[in-house]
This record gives structure tokens, C-alpha cells and sequence, in this order.
């Protein structure tokens, strides 16, 4: 049994209902169980029995919990007061989840449902309890300014026994409707593979999905893993580059696998940039209608993006991505280590879509970046593991929200309906993804302040953190020449419809935009 103790206000039951399916446990809220057995809330017992009678039936409770199967249990804040219940913790792990009085108190606010605030000196029951929290705890974890996440993986780190490497990577999980899979992000992972993957009885093979000679070392980790766990490895090896993201490669891979008896519980494994996730992604989608998918990720753009949140998809010569499915992997592998070949461009390349995270949602990856840009564009491991595993957090979050992009998963594709035009019209291949999203924002940015939702100070943000990062932030583009392939956007309804922010770490979908202020906006990106 692992015991989450602290005051109120720490994040006992959000930690808790994180940590319990990371840990295959049930989570039990001692508070919840006790409002459930009698019928009454914490705040009606305190009122009408007093805390006496409420401490009582605490008391049997947690007993009765602390006895039973393996659990996380968030403690009720006041229960470490009983002898009790001390002896009984001794027998099991004791987390305090630590934050400083003030703010315990903002986070709690003025919530009636907690019966001891109302007393007449919180402050002193804080210090109280913070000395019994100290006394009983087998780890403190540090909760203040930290979002659930990061508590949840500092705690697994400080229960993991030292020599449980696994438990040192960072844990993204995508929580959809009906299911949900992790993203794994840290150095190493790719080695641990055969530990991370889903159980599965009927699978026999592993179609892995990549190029040889690009990460030749990968490769060879990856099938020694698949052979650990009893898999016979096959390797698929389609045509490189954009323009191979066709339904030419996908009917190749097609009858590869059709020769090779694929089963459909045999896995298919995307190894590679975006190019490679997306055409695995849709090979193993439509496949025997649909076949155990991973992704491994081997560029920093396919592990910030392209291999999380289902989307696959090949280009038509009309347009990109015209052709595909929305079809989630069974899990992600994010391995810093495999980024250590990639060239400064695609470093770069995949930086881009990092900043458009902070640019929509996270102000403080925005300065994260700018910050450590000669880090991250060093290859700096920590650095990548934090914008990585950040990244992924937004992804899954707006992921989750909306699976099938009815909505908000639209402001993912921030820069965008620019970027995917600008690589079209280039020509497949001639300009990097992430570069061509960068020159994306830009002009998102430019419209934005055409459109007086944004000051000049956010458009010069944009401009000074793609020069921070080396990316272009000038480019002559002629409407003229842009608006035939808006005809095929996904998001077109009677006109192109844009992705722009109203600020910093807000952005606003489905926004249309007379021709001329698209014009100006593009006036502005070449100067
Ligand atoms: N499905 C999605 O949600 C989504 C999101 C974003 C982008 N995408 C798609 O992703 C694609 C772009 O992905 P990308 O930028 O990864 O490009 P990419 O897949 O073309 O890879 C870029 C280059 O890097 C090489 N490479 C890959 N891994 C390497 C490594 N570890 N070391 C050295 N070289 C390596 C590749 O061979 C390639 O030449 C586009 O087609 C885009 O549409 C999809």
C-alpha cells in the first residue's frame, strides 16, 4: 500500500488517481470512502457530529484500508493524529506531498467542503501537522509550482528501486474515451522496450517499419528487444524522403506484409521521422483493417509531434497529408539518444513545433527554449528530455480533449494551413516541415496583428525566437500562389479558416480573414 499524506491543499487525490494506473493499483481517497459509507460529506459530519465522532469513523476506515489489497490511498489530512493510524502507516510506503502554507491555502481557496478551515488559526495546524507528516514520511516530495505530472514522476522515481532504470523515464499518458497509452520519454528507453510493451498473447511478429542505414544502431537495439520478448523481427524498408509518403509506398509496404503472412495481432513498428510515422501509422490502420501499432520516434519533430495523437496519412499531388486515418498507437518510445545523429536542421526543424506549444499553450516552454537554445540545439540530453516530455504533455492533453479534431485539437495545427501550402507550392521535400511552420507562425502572427487580436510585441517574439534558433522568419510568398492548395485544407468551409492566437499561450481556431489582410500579412513576411 502506498500512502499520500500532506494538508490540505497538497494534491493528495489528483497525485493519487495519476499515480494509481501508472502503478496498476486502485486509488482509494480516505475522505471519499468515508463520505460514501455514511452518506454525509467531511464538512456535514464535522457540523452536525463534531470532529470527535468524524475522527472515529476516520479511524476505521483508513484501518480497514491500510489492511486490505495494495492501493494508493490519499490520507485524509488530519488522520496522522491518531496513534492508531501511525502504527498502521508503518507497514506501508508513506509519500508527504510537501507545499509551503500560502500555497496550500490558494490552491484550497475558500472551499466550504474543509470543515478545519474554518478554525481560528490555520497556520498553526499547518505547522503542526507538517512536523507529524515529516515524522511518519518515508519520501517528501516538493509539490509547490509543479504540475501534477511532474509530482507523479518524481514520485515513481522515489519509490523505484534504484536499480529500476525504467522508472527514470518520463511518462506522458494520452487519456482517450476508451482507452489510453503512454508516451516514454528519457535516454535509453528504446533498450527497455520489451518491458514497456502491452501484453499481448497472440503476437508473433514485428513488422518494424524503417531505413536502413539511418539509425543502423537502433535498429539492432530494437530487435534484440523484440527478440527478448519473443518476437521475430521484420524489417520493412520503404523509399525515403516527403515525396515517398505516397500511396505507392503504403501499397509496396502492403504487399510485403501480405507476403510475409502478417497476422493482425502481429505488431507493426514505426521507426523513423514523421515521414516513416505517418505512412506506418496509416499502413497499420488499414492492414488487415487494423493491426497493434508503436511508434519510436527518431526525429526531434516526430517525437514532439508527429508519432503522438493518432494522425497518419500519406500526400496526393494536390495536396499534403490528403489521404488518411486517425488511428493511435499502442505506446510511443522517445529516446533522446536516437536524436544524437540527427543533423542541426532537423534539430532545428523540430524546435519549431516546440515553440508553436508555446506559442498556443505554454508560455513558459517559449522561454524554456530561448533560454536554452544552445543546449537543445546541441543535443544536450536533459535539455531534449524536458522539451520532449513537455511537448507531449500539451499534445496529449488537447489530444484527449478532442480525438477526432470536432475542435480545440485544431489549434494544434497552429502555422499550419501557412506551413503545409508553403511546403506544397515549394515542391515535397524541398523545405523541412518544422522550417516551413516556422514561416508559418509568422504569418499566422502577421494576421493576427492585422486583425488587431495581437500586439506588436507577440509578432516580434515570434521573429526574435525563430532567429534565437536559427529558423527563417522571412519568405516571398504570393497569395495568388498559396490559395489553390487552401481549396484542399481540411479546415476549408466556404473560405480558408486559420489557427491564431488572441495571446501568448492562447490560441483561437476556425478564425476566417478577408483576402487582403492575408495579403498585407504576407507583404510583411518578406520584409
Ligand atoms: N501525424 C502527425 O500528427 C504529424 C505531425 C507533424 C508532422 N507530421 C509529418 O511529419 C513529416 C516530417 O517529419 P520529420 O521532420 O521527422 O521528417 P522526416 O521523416 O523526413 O525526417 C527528416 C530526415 O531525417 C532523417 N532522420 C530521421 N531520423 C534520424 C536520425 N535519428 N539521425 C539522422 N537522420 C535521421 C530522415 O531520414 C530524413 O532524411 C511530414 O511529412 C509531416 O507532415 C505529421
Amino acid at each position: 500500500v502506498i500512502v499520500l499524506i500532506g494538508f490540505m491543499g497538497a494534491g493528495k487525490t489528483t497525485v493519487g488517481r495519476l499515480l494509481a494506473p501508472r502503478l496498476g493499483l486502485p486509488f482509494v481517497d480516505t475522505d471519499a470512502l468515508i463520505e460514501t459509507r455514511t452518506g454525509a460529506s467531511v464538512a456535514e459530519i464535522f457540523e452536525s457530529k463534531g470532529e470527535g465522532a468524524f475522527r472515529e469513523i476516520e479511524r476505521e476506515v483508513v484501518a480497514e484500508v491500510l489492511a486490505g489489497p495494495d492501493a494508493v490511498v490519499a490520507l485524509g489530512g488530519g488522520a496522522v493524529n491518531d496513534p492508531v493510524t501511525c502504527v498502521a502507516l508503518e507497514w506501508t510506503t508513506v509519500v508527504y506531498l510537501d507545499a509551503p502554507y500560502s500555497e496550500s491555502m490558494h490552491r484550497i481557496g475558500a472551499d466550504p467542503g474543509r470543515p478545519l478551515l474554518t478554525i481560528a488559526d490555520p497556520r498553526a495546524l499547518y505547522e503542526e501537522r507538517k512536523v507529524s507528516y515529516e515524522g511518519l514520511a518515508d519520501a517528501t516530495v516538493d509539490t509547490s509550482a509543479r504540475a501534477p505530472e511532474a509530482i507523479v514522476q518524481e514520485v515513481m522515481l522515489r519509490l523505484a528501486p534504484e536499480e529500476d532504470e525504467s522508472a527514470r523515464f518520463r511518462r506522458v499518458v494520452v487519456p482517450l474515451a476508451d482507452r489510453r497509452y503512454e508516451v516514454v520519454v528519457g535516454a535509453g528507453v528504446l533498450a527497455a522496450l520489451d518491458s514497456l510493451l502491452p501484453p499481448s498473447d497472440d503476437a508473433e511478429k514485428a513488422f518494424v517499419i524503417a531505413h536502413r542505414g539511418v539509425v543502423d544502431d537502433a535498429l539492432n537495439t530494437l530487435r534484440a528487444a523484440l527478440e527478448r520478448r519473443g518476437l521475430e523481427p521484420h524489417l520493412l524498408d520503404p523509399p525515403s524522403g516527403e515525396e515517398s509518403k505516397s500511396l505507392t509506398t503504403v501499397e509496396a509496404l502492403y504487399t510485403e506484409l501480405a507476403e510475409r503472412r502478417a497476422h493482425r495481432h502481429d505488431l507493426v513498428i514505426g521507426l523513423g521521422g514523421g515521414v516513416i510515422t505517418d505512412v506506418a501509422g496509416f499502413v497499420a490502420s488499414t492492414f488487415n483493417r487494423g493491426m497493434p501499432l508503436v511508434h519510436v520516434p527518431t526525429t526531434l519533430l516526430g517525437q514532439v509531434d508527429a508519432a503522438i495523437g493518432g494522425k497518419t496519412g500519406v500526400n496526393l499531388p494536390h495536396a499534403k497529408n490528403l489521404v488518411g486515418t486517425v488511428y493511435q498507437p499502442a505506446l510511443v518510445i522517445c529516446d533522446v539518444e536516437l536524436l544524437r545523429g540527427l543533423p542541426h536542421e532537423e534539430l532545428r526543424s523540430g524546435l519549431a513545433e516546440v515553440t508553436k506549444y508555446g506559442f498556443i499553450a505554454e508560455p513558459s516552454l517559449l522561454d524554456f527554449v530561448e533560454q536554452r537554445a544552445v543546449e537543445l540545439l546541441a543535443g544536450d540530453a536533459d535539455a531534449l528530455v524536458d522539451v520532449v516530455a513537455r511537448s507531449a504533455a500539451i499534445k496529449a492533453e488537447v489530444v484527449a480533449a478532442d480525438e477526432f479534431e470536432t475542435g480545440e485539437r485544431a489549434i494544434l495545427n497552429y502555422g499550419h494551413t501557412f506551413a503545409h501550402a508553403i511546403e506544397q507550392t515549394a515542391g515535397y521535400g524541398r523545405i523541412r516541415h518544422g522550417e516551413a511552420v516556422g514561416l508559418g507562425m509568422m504569418a499566422a502572427a502577421y494576421l493576427a496583428r492585422e486583425l488587431g487580436r495581437i500586439g506588436d510585441e507577440v509578432v516580434e517574439r515570434h521573429r526574435r525566437v525563430l532567429d534565437t534558433l536559427g529558423l527563417p522568419n522571412r519568405a516571398e510568398l504570393d497569395i495568388d500562389v498559396l490559395e489553390p492548395t487552401w481549396q484542399h485544407d481540411k479546415k476549408y468551409r466556404g473560405g480558408v479558416r486559420f489557427v491564431l492566437l488572441a495571446e501568448i499561450g492562447k490560441a483561437d481556431y476556425g478564425i476566417e480573414a478577408p483576402r487582403e489582410m492575408v495579403a498585407r500579412a504576407l507583404e510583411r513576411l518578406k520584409r
